[in-house]
């Protein structure tokens, strides 16, 4: 039944709810995600696909009211379904009001909860989008789209190694989604309702990232006016990110390996450590081997750390996911635009396919959100920038002769205007003669 393969998350501060609603729901066949405050359910519904947002109403820090309200400006056909421990019935029509469709007073039973969910659940939505491949649990995993050998190689590392707290290595070049990899890691993993946090090893000044990280106690340095938890104690049971990891001075890299080792940290000016038990996962777009071979990166931390590799793939491997890509960052942003009827023409599609993306997935993405901007009904090759049409030829590591090099961009140039003879000349500033005898 279509139904049956539903995401629902849950959000409840109570761990023990969070643990029986996802046990009912496991056994009505559907899957869940847990989160135990609004900040994480926010994160996973950015990166998720989710079908259906059940919440407790009253929470610390950002209630269950304030959630559904950013829900529904950010995810509004999204169906949610309201519990609540207090039988106020005032607070279940607010939540109603805001948009809540159903609500259970806390204790139910597994009948109950059964009867609501597929109340709540949009039957029709679902079984319509199922027939969509585009929609299909195969080509998004948690934010991650594609079919290609390279995408469904990393989707099984990543299935792999979810339920363990192996550390992991992410490299990869600049925007191929080391970010959106972690994250997957997390939020698919049994650990999804505890914190990820995410630290830029490389954007915080050198000598805050050492406090921030590991925390200090009270006096340990001047400014030091009290006692304070750092990053790691925050993310303990869940997941660390520690992006740009080679940006890491190294006090921080020695500290962080004790941690590895230990598994436990000290904070700056504290004698006793404390047990930590969480995921690190680390980033870095810069080649650790070679920084280690330079003095510049721990060898001993960089083996503790490369546990588990990832390497995201870049673009150019696996262009056959760029018209998925396309289309799936096209429906993100043409609700943001108001142009839902936007669509792509076939020479949009192989013009994208063709070009090769230096700036990988983000620079496709960023060059889709501008076509949006500036088309009506088809995004053409006319909403897309020149640069795509006329490639400046890449310097190869091989190494070749200027003729050589003429002759492959004048190929270029041609392919990029269909063998056009009149404009071909015409972006190459040579006259159609020249451009003859040369081809000859
Ligand atoms: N396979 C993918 N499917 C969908 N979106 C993707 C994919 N890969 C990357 N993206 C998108 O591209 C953008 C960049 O991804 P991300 O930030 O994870 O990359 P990164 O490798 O961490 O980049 P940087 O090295 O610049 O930090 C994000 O908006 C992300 O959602
Ligand atoms: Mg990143």
């Amino acid at each position: 039944m279509a139904l049956k393969k539903a995401n629902i998350l849950i959000v409840d501060d109570d761990y023990d709810m969070l643990e029986l609603l996802q046990r009912h729901l496991k056994d009505l066949d559907f899957h869940s995600f847990k989160a135990s405050s609004a900040i994480e359910a926010i994160n996973i519904l950015k990166y998720n696909s989710v079908d259906l947002l059940i919440t407790d109403l009253q929470m610390p820090g950002i209630g269950g009211m304030e959630l559904i309200k950013y829900a529904d400006d950010h995810f509004p056909k999204l169906p949610k379904l309201v519990i609540t421990g207090y039988p106020s019935i005032d607070g279940a029509l607010n939540a109603i009001k805001s948009g809540a469709l159903d609500y259970l007073v806390k204790p139910f039973t597994a009948g109950e909860l059964k009867t609501s969910v597929e109340k709540s659940l949009p039957l029709e939505t679902l079984k319509s989008e199922r027939k969509n491949p585009e929609n299909s649990a195969s080509i998004v995993y948690a934010g991650i789209v594609g079919k290609s050998e390279k995408i469904n190689q990393l989707i099984d590392i990543i299935e792999r190694l979810k339920n363990n707290r192996a550390t992991v290595l992410i490299e990869g070049e600049s925007g191929t989604g080391k970010e959106l990899v972690a994250r997957a890691i997390h939020y698919k993993g049994s650990f999804a309702a505890n914190p990820f946090i995410a630290v830029n090893c490389g954007a915080i000044p050198e000598d805050l990232l050492e406090s921030e990280l590991f925390g200090y106690k009270k006096g340990a340095f001047t400014g030091a006016n009290e006692n304070r938890e750092g990053f790691f104690q925050a993310a303990n049971g869940g997941t660390i990110f520690l992006d740009e990891i080679g940006n890491a001075p190294s006090n921080v890299q020695t500290r962080l390996l004790r941690v590895l080792q230990e598994k436990e940290v000290r904070k700056i000016g504290e004698h006793t450590a404390q047990k930590v038990e969480l995921r690190i996962i680390a980033a870095t777009n810069s080649d650790l081997k070679e920084m280690v071979k330079n003095g510049n990166f721990r060898e001993d931390l960089f083996y503790r750390l490369n546990v588990v590799n990832i390497e995201t793939p870049p673009l150019r491997t696996h262009a056959s996911d760029i018209p998925l890509l396309a289309e799936n960052f096209l429906r993100k942003y043409k609700k943001e635009y108001s142009k839902p009827r936007l669509e792509f023409s076939e020479k949009a599609i192989e013009l994208l396919k063709s070009y090769n993306w230096p700036g990988n997935v983000r620079e496709l993405e960023n060059v889709i959100q501008r076509a949006i901007i500036m088309s009506e009904d088809i995004i053409d090759i006319d909403h897309l920038p020149s640069y795509l049409k006329y490639p400046v030829p890449e310097i190869s590591s091989e190494l070749k002769s200027l003729k050589e090099v003429e002759r492959d961009y004048i190929l270029k140039i041609l392919a990029s205007v269909d063998n056009n003879k009149t404009k071909a000349p015409e972006i190459l500033q040579i006259n159609r003669k020249t451009l003859r005898e040369k081809l000859k």
